[in-house]
């Protein structure tokens, strides 16, 4: 049997709780030690999962030679830092959503992996969902056809998060709504589009609710942002999120439509994800709910990270990929700015 790779958790929080689980389901994989300013976070996940090591800081965790790999599950303004610092150490890396601050601190990370050749790749666990693994099956499959168009949406009513202190800080986040909640919708989208190169987008963001945020929280993020994007080969993404907006109550949430020559698949309903076909004038389309996975979530996740790892894989969402997510966040914010359309070179 191989020998497990050992595991570092960086950031005890939800996510990080998320990746130790993920990686304990996937097999493969041994986790060692856990990194966490708070001792209570990091000692209920010692206690979970039977691990010895603890450090308070990420970087005593990172000077550990015995360690193969880290999650990075620290607000978004560690993310670069602590990975390039991982990469030095000659260690795999999982980072959380968003990859980065911005597109230059993600170019940073890809060449650094490729100097050390090592894996990155990113936690966008949505991928891996049991309704959107099936999207993307049957989108591969050519079911709908040629997919030119998609309609994502996360918006929340009411959910500006607070996390520990950072999240509407945006020197600390990056931005609001749409780098926090926007970028898994986009990031979905994308992917079962299959990531076409971005070309410009037009966006627009806003903050209107600071005030439900504590009066001690510094805040100044967008709080909801709007963006139609442009792709190489005349394919869109109409994209809308927010952390808080008035909107009706059944919009809450997340939409991810994509529409094909040949028919359309619906992300999320009830009956998981559901392809349509067999269009007529005056009839309902073929209604096909799409078969589901057994192996989901950041378990899947952990096995394709485990994958790259042994050089069985190449990350579906890797270094490069990420810093195309990060240029097209960056250019929305910009064309909201700027009020006019950027272009993605
Ligand atoms: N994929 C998802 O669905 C999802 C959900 C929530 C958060 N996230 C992402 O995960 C990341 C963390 O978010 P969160 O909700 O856990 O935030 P949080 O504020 O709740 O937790 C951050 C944790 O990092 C720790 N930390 C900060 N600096 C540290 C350091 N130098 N060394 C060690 N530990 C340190 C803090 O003590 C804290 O426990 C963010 O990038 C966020 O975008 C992803």
């Amino acid at each position: 049997m191989a020998e497990a790779i050992r595991v570092g958790i960086i950031g005890a929080g939800w996510p990080g709780t998320a990746h130790a689980k993920g990686y304990a389901e996937a097999s493969g994989f041994k986790l060692v030690a856990v990194a966490d300013l708070i001792p209570s976070r990091r000692q209920a996940m010692m206690r979970e999962h039977g691990i010895t090591k603890e450090f308070a800081d990420a970087k005593d965790l990172l000077a550990d030679k015995d360690i193969d790999a880290v999650s990075i599950c620290l607000p978004n303004y560690l993310h670069a830092p602590i990975a390039l610092e991982a990469l030095k150490s000659g260690k795999h890396v999982m980072i959380e959503k968003p990859p980065a601050m911005n597109a230059n601190e993600a170019k940073k990370i890809q060449a650094a992996a490729e100097k050390k050749k090592k894996i990155v790749m990113y936690s966008v666990q949505r991928r891996f969902g049991p309704a959107e693994q099936a999207a993307k099956q049957a989108i591969a499959k050519g079911y709908a056809g040629e997919v030119y168009h998609a309609r994502a949406s996360y918006t929340r009513t009411r959910g500006i998060p607070l996390g520990t202190g950072w999240f509407t800080d945006k020197s600390k986040s990056g931005g609001g709504a749409l780098i926090d909640i926007g970028v898994h919708m986009l990031d979905l989208a994308w992917f079962l589009m299959g990531q076409p190169r971005p070309i410009g987008l037009y966006g627009m963001a806003y903050q209107r609710f600071g005030n439900l945020v504590p009066k001690d929280h510094i805040c100044n993020c967008d709080d909801a942002a709007f963006a139609l994007i442009r792709f190489e080969g005349g394919k869109s993404i109409e994209l809308a999120t927010s952390w808080a907006i008035n909107q009706p109550p059944h919009q809450e949430g997340t939409v991810c439509r994509m529409y094909g020559s040949e028919g359309a698949v619906d992300v999320y309903t009830s009956q998981g994800a559901v392809l349509y076909r067999n269009f007529k004038q005056g009839e309902q389309p073929k209604a096909t709910p799409l078969k589901q996975p057994k192996l989901i979530g950041h378990a899947a996740l952990m096995r394709h990270f485990k994958e790259c790892i042994q050089g069985k894989a190449t990350p579906i969402i890797g270094a490069q990929e990420g810093v195309q997510l990060m240029q097209m966040l960056d250019a929305i914010y910009k064309s909201s700015d700027t009020g006019k359309s950027v272009e993605i070179k």
